[in-house]
């Protein structure tokens, strides 16, 4: 089973042939949503909106653990999240679509963890946060279906709501971030933790604060999030044909070395 996670702007795929709604609650708590069960591409997948149908739920206060336990759950293995991101370097202009390879985590206070510390003790490898088997499918979709994307990009994930400030910009630009997000993070590491394979592709929805002269707007992201959605959902069709059916990757196995 595939589950796409979709962010601002991206609360439904084209395409997508929805059987059942299901509202379901995990031992961490409730998910932003339901999850819209469907066929895809002759395949079986399920979608969860990250910030809820009514985007409701700001991206600090995201239960991420209760929306990758109950895709778990329900039998997904592999995930692919779309989120809205902030350009940061050359060539990141609104409507670049990334595929993702590393992350730069600036969140603070939010749940982090499956592995509180009560039972067991608890270390995922975590060198590269996205999976490379899905990352390969994704890639190769584009190619595929001839829709332009970048085949790697690093995105720093900031705690916000509120955007950066110029200077935190110029600072991520020479740590080395490509794209400034709010989610990734911990969606990646616990969908590790949980051994399921994660794939990130980040829409650049604007660009970032201070690359412009323009004052960053909520509107913009949603709208170019929404102009995207075609190619977005093209992109995620290939992707879900060209997965291959078993998984040959670490990902699953994760806990095996991760256990003191
Ligand atoms: N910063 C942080 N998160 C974002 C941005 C941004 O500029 N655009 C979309 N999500």
């Amino acid at each position: 089973m595939i589950g796409i996670i979709g962010g601002s702007g991206l609360y439904e795929i084209e395409g997508v042939v929805v059987t059942e709604k299901k509202k379901i609650s995990t031992p961490f708590g409730v998910p932003s949503d339901s999850y819209i069960v469907g066929k895809f591409a002759g395949r079986n997948i399920i979608f969860l909106a990250r910030h809820g149908l009514k985007h409701a739920i700001p991206p600090h206060k995201i239960n991420y653990r209760a929306n990758l336990w109950g895709l778990k759950q329900l039998g997904v293995r592999r995930v692919i999240s779309v989120g809205a991101a902030g350009g940061i370097s050359p060539g990141m202009r609104p409507g670049t679509i990334v595929v993702l390879d590393q992350i730069i985590d600036l969140t603070a206070g939010r749940d982090s963890t499956y592995y509180e510390g009560d039972e067991e003790v608890i270390h995922v490898d975590f060198t590269g946060p996205y999976c490379p088997e899905l990352r390969k499918s994704v890639i190769a979709a584009g190619k595929k279906s001839d829709i332009k994307l970048l085949k790697k990009g690093t995105y720093i994930c900031t705690n916000g709501p509120r955007l950066e400030t110029k200077a935190e910009i110029r600072f991520f630009s020479g740590i080395g971030a490509d794209v400034v997000g709010m989610t990734a993070m911990p969606e990646a590491s616990l969908a590790r933790e949980a051994e399921m394979c994660y794939a990130g592709i980040a829409v650049v929805t604007n660009y970032a604060a201070g690359m412009t002269r323009k004052r960053l707007t909520a509107r913009e992201v949603v709208e170019v999030m929404h102009k995207t959605g075609k190619r977005i959902s093209a992109l995620l069709k290939e992707t879900i044909n060209l997965i291959p059916s078993g998984r040959r990757c670490a990902c699953r196995e994760t806990l095996r070395e991760a256990k003191i």
